[in-house]
């Protein structure tokens, strides 16, 4: 099984601050990094560290090279990637003390995606084979059409949350991961156990994966339901977390792993990622997360 990640890349601006601003706020912040990010980026990087045969696919400007690099280095394929005369997306990530952030999205090329790109990335795919998507790029609809068409397993982290995903068909869906807010707003309920049921029923026979961030995680496909609890941690920086569980949950399910194991593999995984800044570096290795859990029992 291949693994495509069809998704954003994104140099990641990164200002700690004593608190997140008010409107109207200036603020003078303590530090500035510059980090690899966008949620397809960090969600390629958790599948391969997880284990899986990734490529990845997506557009950058000239002046996001250094992203395809990374992803060369941590073992993803990227021979898909297109370079484009556009400028690369880039996310403005603003982190307080406890780690909590607040962002502001640049697409630049991520959303310049045709849908003669997406025809000739699939040409290398075939059924059985995973795509997973997020929505921080343009023709992610053509593309579940055009991958489910094919028999490949289709998996959707809808995020960030935009009203057009209360009306996209879910029936092609084979897993849907998502956090709270988004399932909220996806749902139209509150009650987490309602989101799942709603949810649920859109997708058909695929599954939901719901992220309740320190609460835990819930998987459920209509006919199991399964909940997981979080491990407990000193988050510094909690972006990339949900693009970590996403990979790290997907390929132990890919791999006959069951939903409880599944869940709890990945909220190993996010909770290391979660004590250190920034959002692909901290993506622990499978060796890193079998020492947790060991040390975790
Ligand atoms: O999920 C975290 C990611 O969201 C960041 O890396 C940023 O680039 C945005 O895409």
């Amino acid at each position: 099984m291949k693994a495509l990640v069809f998704g954003s890349l994104n140099i990641d601006k990164v200002y700690s601050l004593n608190h997140l601003p008010e409107k109207g706020e200036t603020l003078s912040c303590a530090g500035y990094e510059i980090h690899v990010g966008g949620k397809g980026l960090n969600q390629s990087v958790s599948l391969s560290n997880s284990g899986a045969d990734v490529y990845m696919a997506g557009q950058i400007g000239s002046d996001g090279i250094f992203l395809k690099e990374y992803l060369e280095k941590s073992g993803v394929n990227t021979s898909l990637i297109k370079i484009t005369d556009d400028f690369s997306g880039h996310a403005v990530i603003e982190v307080d003390p406890d780690g909590q952030n607040q962002m502001i999205l640049f697409p630049g090329a991520n959303r310049e995606i045709t849908p003669d790109y997406c025809d000739s990335v699939l040409e290398n795919f075939s059924a059985g084979d995973l795509i997973l998507m997020q929505y921080e790029t343009s023709q992610v609809e053509y593309m579940i059409e055009k991958a489910h068409e094919k028999g490949l397993v289709v998996a959707l982290n809808p995020s960030p949350y935009v009203d057009k995903l209360k009306e996209i068909d879910y029936s092609k869906i084979d897993y849907l991961i998502l956090n709270e807010s988004e399932g909220q707003s996806i749902s139209g309920e509150t009650d987490n156990d309602k989101v799942v049921k709603v949810l649920c029923s859109k997708l058909g026979n695929g599954a939901v994966i719901f992220t309740l961030g320190g609460s835990g995680a819930i998987f459920s496909d209509g006919k199991e339901t399964v909940k997981a609890p979080a491990f407990m941690v000193n988050a510094v920086d909690t972006t990339g977390a949900g693009d970590t569980f996403t990979g790290y949950v997907l390929n132990s399910l890919m791999n006959g792993k069951s939903p409880s194991q599944a869940l709890r593999f990945a909220s190993a995984a996010s909770a290391i990622a979660v004590t250190k800044p920034g959002a692909a570096e901290t993506i622990p290795t499978l060796e890193q997360v079998n020492k947790f859990l060991a040390d975790n029992k």
